[in-house]
C-alpha cells in the first residue's frame, strides 16, 4: 500500500483490530514529530484551532483524561471535560440524550471512557463527530495500546520479532486485548501468563499467541514485559487467595526479571499496585518505561487527534 494511501481522516477510534498495520505506522511516525512539541518550551501549535473537542468520562482517570485535554490543548483546540459524577448524567440522562447534547454544541471530537463494552461503538452509530475510546469495559484503550507501541519503539528502535510477555489480570483488562492485537499485527510475539481464572478463554484458541501458566516461562528471554493493574474493582472476589500469594506466584520482582533480556523493557498502563503486581524496585527501577509511557500517551494523543481531525501530514 502506497504510503499515501493511508488516512485516518473521520475514522473512530474504537479498538487496534480495527487498525491495519499501515494505519498503525502512521500514528507511530506522526506520534514522534508530536514528541517534539511537547519538549519545546511553549507547546502550543495551531494545527487544530478552531476545532472543540469534549472528554466524557464515566468511568475514573487520571492519565487518560488529562492526556487527551492537553494533547488537545497543545494543537490549539478547545477542549471541555466532563466527568459523570459532576454532570446530568447523575440526573439519568441517557448515554444517547448526553451524546446529543455535546453534538448539539457543534464538537469536532468526543473522547469517551464507558464501563459498558462497546459504548464507544454505540456512540459512534448516534452522533456525527469523531468518536475517540478511551477505555470501554475489557473491550479495549486504543489510545494505550498505541502508546505502549510508540514507547518500545522509541527504545528498541523496531517492533517485528521482539518477545513480549503480559502478565496478570489479562481477563479485565481493556489495556491487554489492544495490546495483543497492536503488537500482533506490528509482528510482536506475545507471551501471556496468569493465574488461568484471569485468562480469558478466548486468548486459548488465539492463533499466535503463547499461553503459560507460569510467569518465569513468559518471561524467559523477553524483550518487553507488560504487567497488567490487577483490578479488583471490577472483580467480585474468589479469582485468586489473596494479594500477597498473588505477588509470591505471579508478581514481578528483580528475580523474575533477571530471566528476560539484560535490557528487557517494564511497561505498566498504571495505576499500580507496587507490591502486588509488580514490586517497587522493578517499577522504579532502570529498565522502567512507565513514567515515560504516560508521556508518550499524550504524544499519540495528539497524533491522533491530528490524523482523524485533519488528516495530519497526508494532506
Ligand atoms: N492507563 C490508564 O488508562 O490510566 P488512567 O485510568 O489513569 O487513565
Amino acid at each position: 500500500m502506497g504510503k499515501n494511501t493511508v488516512s485516518l481522516r473521520g475514522k473512530h477510534i474504537l479498538g487496534l483490530e480495527d487498525f491495519t498495520p499501515e494505519e498503525i505506522r502512521l500514528v507511530l511516525e506522526t506520534a514522534k514529530e508530536m514528541k517534539n512539541i511537547i519538549h519545546r518550551d511553549i507547546k502550543k501549535v495551531p494545527a487544530l484551532r478552531g476545532k472543540s473537542i469534549v472528554t466524557l468520562f464515566y468511568e475514573p482517570s487520571t492519565r487518560t483524561r488529562t492526556s487527551f485535554e492537553l494533547a488537545g490543548k497543545y494543537l490549539g483546540a478547545d477542549v471541555v471535560n466532563i466527568t459523570a459524577g459532576a454532570s446530568s448524567i447523575v440526573k439519568g440522562e441517557s448515554l444517547r440524550d448526553t451524546l446529543y447534547t455535546i453534538e448539539a454544541m457543534g464538537v469536532d471530537a468526543i473522547v469517551m471512557r464507558h464501563k459498558a463494552e462497546g459504548a464507544a461503538e454505540y456512540a459512534s452509530h448516534v452522533v456525527t463527530p469523531v468518536i475517540l475510546n478511551a477505555g470501554d469495559g475489557a473491550h479495549a484503550h486504543p489510545s494505550q495500546g498505541l502508546l505502549n507501541l510508540f514507547t518500545v519503539e522509541q527504545h528498541k528502535g523496531r517492533l517485528e520479532g521482539l518477545k513480549v510477555a503480559i502478565l496478570g489480570d489479562v481477563l479485565h483488562s481493556r489495556v491487554a486485548r489492544s495490546d495483543i492485537h497492536g503488537m500482533r499485527k506490528m509482528g510482536m510475539e506475545v507471551h501471556i501468563a496468569g493465574p488461568r481464572t484471569l485468562l480469558p478463554r478466548f486468548l486459548c484458541e488465539e492463533p499466535g499467541i503463547f499461553i503459560h501458566d507460569r510467569i518465569e516461562e513468559a518471561i524467559a528471554g523477553a524483550d518487553v514485559i507488560e504487567v497488567l493493574r490487577i483490578q479488583l474493582e471490577r472483580m467480585k472476589g474468589g479469582l485468586f487467595p489473596t494479594t500477597r500469594e498473588y505477588a509470591r506466584i505471579y508478581g514481578l520482582n528483580a528475580k523474575r526479571l533477571a530471566l528476560a533480556k539484560e535490557d528487557a523493557l517494564i511497561l505498566h498502563p498504571g495505576p499500580m499496585n507496587k507490591g502486588w503486581e509488580i514490586s517497587p524496585a522493578v517499577a522504579y527501577g532502570t529498565q522502567s518505561a512507565i513514567q515515560e509511557e504516560v508521556q508518550n500517551g499524550v504524544a499519540v494523543r495528539m497524533a491522533l487527534f491530528t490524523l482523524v481531525l485533519t488528516g495530519g501530514k497526508q494532506e
